[in-house]
Parts: structure tokens; C-alpha cells; sequence
């Protein structure tokens, strides 16, 4: 296959794009900014927000198209709330792109289209649009909502992933972006305070490799017309609270740690499990690591990429 993806060098773009290849895929990838992580992936260095009119500097046939690129953190949209829009914007570009080269989309959406629902288990069915919980948040339902009416009156086949706290590869450039697993993990280690912003806050830790599976049935299922015009959770399916997660931290860097608890920021999802029966009976998605056994993981990456020090 010939997959592009939007996003390339960021998290999951990385982890997606040298999987594909290690698989014998051929990736294109754009990105405003250069992969810091791999010279492997080819990228075309391009801010999307340029791409009006579906002018992407890209050529040839593409077979799939992974639209990843966002301004991905909640907190930082509620401080600068016009990011939303550009999140909007790009999506539109790519969207457009894909209808006039008629390649499908996959769209990289988040569990944040549900809001603050504070129900265990959450199907595919049941978000609901009127509420929006943040800037984030009306950006993906927004974006979900160009796929689906480019479905409607363009026939564009499309897959909607809605994504939850994904960790484990490739997340830790801290000046770029604080992720709460590799930011605690670097503070922890060193004996750092850590500020715990919800301490129940219960949220589904998704390690790399199963959302990278996931996305790449997705793709195969698109691909092959199998499957197409789904909207599916990728998540590990189990919820933890930020406790959990800093014992587990604590626990596997034998360190003590320096907590303080302030109450869950603005816009910020407090409780989210995903129901990710679709995912498996759609695409056989199995996701094989819980958080239990991510954390070590992620530490043990982050150790060999020698992010971390001490
Ligand atoms: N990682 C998660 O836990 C998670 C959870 C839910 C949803 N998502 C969504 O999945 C997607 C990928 O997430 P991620 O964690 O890899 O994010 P990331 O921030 O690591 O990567 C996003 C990439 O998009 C690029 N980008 C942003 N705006 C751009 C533009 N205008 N032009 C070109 N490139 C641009 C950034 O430079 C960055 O490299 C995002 O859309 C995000 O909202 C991620």
C-alpha cells in the first residue's frame, strides 16, 4: 500500500509511519515540522494550513490517507482557543484533497468528541454533539462532522478512530508538548514535585503499538473495501485513575514520590472507558498491553532512547 500521513512526526504518525514500512508499506509524510525521532521517514515539510483549496504538495496515487496532524494537547486550546480553528482548517485542506485524488480518509479523532460524560463504558453511539467540552474537543467533533458530510455528498469512504491517552514511543519532547506519562515518569525519576492536576481522574491508557495496530487494520479494512464509513474507539478498554498511574511509576522506578493534587484543569475529561467492542468485532483489534505492563515499557524506551537520564 501507499499510505499518507498527516501528523508524521509526531506520536503516533512515527510510530504508524515505520511500522508501515517495516511492513513494506510505502509512507509519505507531512509535517510543518521535521521528525526529530528518525531521519527513515520521508517527509515533505509543509504547514497544512496552506493547503487550501486541497493543494497538497504531494504526488501521485495514494491508496489511504491518515489525517493526524492537530494541535493535539486539551489544555493548550483552552489557553489559545484560535488553534481550535486551525485544527478545523487543516482538516478541511486534507479532507479536500483526499475528495479531488478520491483517496479515503482516516481520521484521527478523540475520545474528548464524548465530553465529560462520567459513564464507565461509552459506545460509538453515544456522543453527543451538543456538547462540547472544550476548544479541542468542538475541533473533532467538527472535523468528524466534514468526514461525515464528505461521505454524504462525495461518496468519500472514510474510518473515524477516536483515540484515547496514547503513551509508550516517541511522546517525550517536553518542550514541544507535556504528556502526562513521560512528563511524570522524567520528574519522578529525578525526585522532581509532580503536580497531579484530578487524582480520580480515570482515564484509558492506549500503549503506542495497539492503537498502531488498530489504525493499520483500519487501513487494510479501507483499503480492500472490507470495511469502510465506521466510527470506532481505539482505547485499551480499561479505565485508570491518575493514582494508579503514579504508583505504577513510583513502583517500577522504585522511587517515592512528590505529589501535590489540584482539581482537574478546565476542559479537561475526567472519566472516559472506552467500549471497544466495535474496534474488536470490526477489525479483530486486540489490544495486547495494559498499563500495567505499558508503564515498564515506556520507561524502558525512554531509557534506550536515552531520554532519560538519571
Ligand atoms: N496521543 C493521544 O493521546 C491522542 C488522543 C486522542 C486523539 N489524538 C489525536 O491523534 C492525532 C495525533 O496525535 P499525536 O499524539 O501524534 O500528536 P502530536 O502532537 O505528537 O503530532 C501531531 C503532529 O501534527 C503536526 N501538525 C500540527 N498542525 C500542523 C499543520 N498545520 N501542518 C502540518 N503539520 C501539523 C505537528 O507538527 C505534530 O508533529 C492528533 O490529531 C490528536 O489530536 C491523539
Amino acid at each position: 500500500m501507499r499510505v499518507l500521513i498527516t501528523g508524521s512526526s509526531g506520536e503516533i504518525g512515527t510510530n504508524l509511519g515505520l511500522t508501515l514500512m517495516q511492513r513494506g508499506h510505502e509512507v509519505v509524510g507531512i509535517d510543518r515540522r521535521k521528525n526529530t525521532w528518525t531521519d527513515k521517514l520521508p517527509t515533505v515539510q509543509f504547514d497544512l494550513l496552506q493547503g487550501k483549496k486541497g493543494r497538497l504538495p504531494v504526488e501521485g496515487k495514494f491508496d489511504a490517507c491518515v489525517h493526524l496532524a492537530a494541535y493535539a494537547k486539551v489544555f493548550e486550546l483552552v489557553v489559545h482557543p484560535d488553534r481550535a480553528l486551525e485544527n478545523v482548517e487543516v482538516v478541511f485542506n486534507t479532507l479536500d484533497w483526499c475528495r479531488q485524488t478520491k483517496t479515503p480518509i482516516i481520521f484521527g479523532s478523540s475520545r474528548e468528541v464524548y465530553g465529560d460524560i462520567h459513564r464507565h463504558i461509552t459506545d460509538e453511539g453515544q456522543a453527543d454533539f451538543v456538547v462540547a467540552e472544550s476548544p479541542y474537543s468542538a475541533s473533532k467533533i467538527a472535523g468528524e462532522a466534514f468526514v461525515y458530510s464528505y461521505f454524504q455528498c462525495y461518496d468519500l469512504p472514510h474510518l473515524v478512530f477516536r483515540f484515547s491517552n496514547v503513551y509508550g514511543r516517541y511522546d517525550s519532547d517536553a518542550e514541544r508538548m507535556e504528556r502526562v506519562i513521560p512528563l511524570f515518569i522524567q520528574r519522578i525519576l529525578k525526585g522532581e514535585p509532580i503536580v497531579v492536576f484530578g487524582k480520580d481522574k480515570t482515564l484509558d491508557f492506549t500503549y503506542v503499538d495497539d492503537c498502531v495496530d488498530g489504525i493499520i487494520r483500519g487501513i487494510e479494512a479501507v483499503v480492500s473495501g472490507r470495511i469502510t464509513n465506521e466510527t470506532i474507539n481505539l482505547a485499551y478498554g480499561q479505565g485508570s485513575t491518575l493514582m494508579d498511574l503514579v504508583n505504577l511509576i513510583s513502583l517500577a522506578l522504585r522511587k517515592e514520590v512528590n505529589a501535590t493534587y489540584e482539581p482537574a484543569r478546565a476542559g479537561e475529561v475526567t472519566r472516559y472507558v472506552a467500549d471497544i467492542s466495535k474496534a474488536r468485532q470490526l477489525l479483530g483489534y486486540s489490544p495486547q498491553t495494559p498499563l500495567t505492563a505499558g508503564v515498564p515499557k515506556a520507561i524502558a524506551w525512554q531509557r534506550e532512547f536515552g531520554v532519560l537520564k538519571g
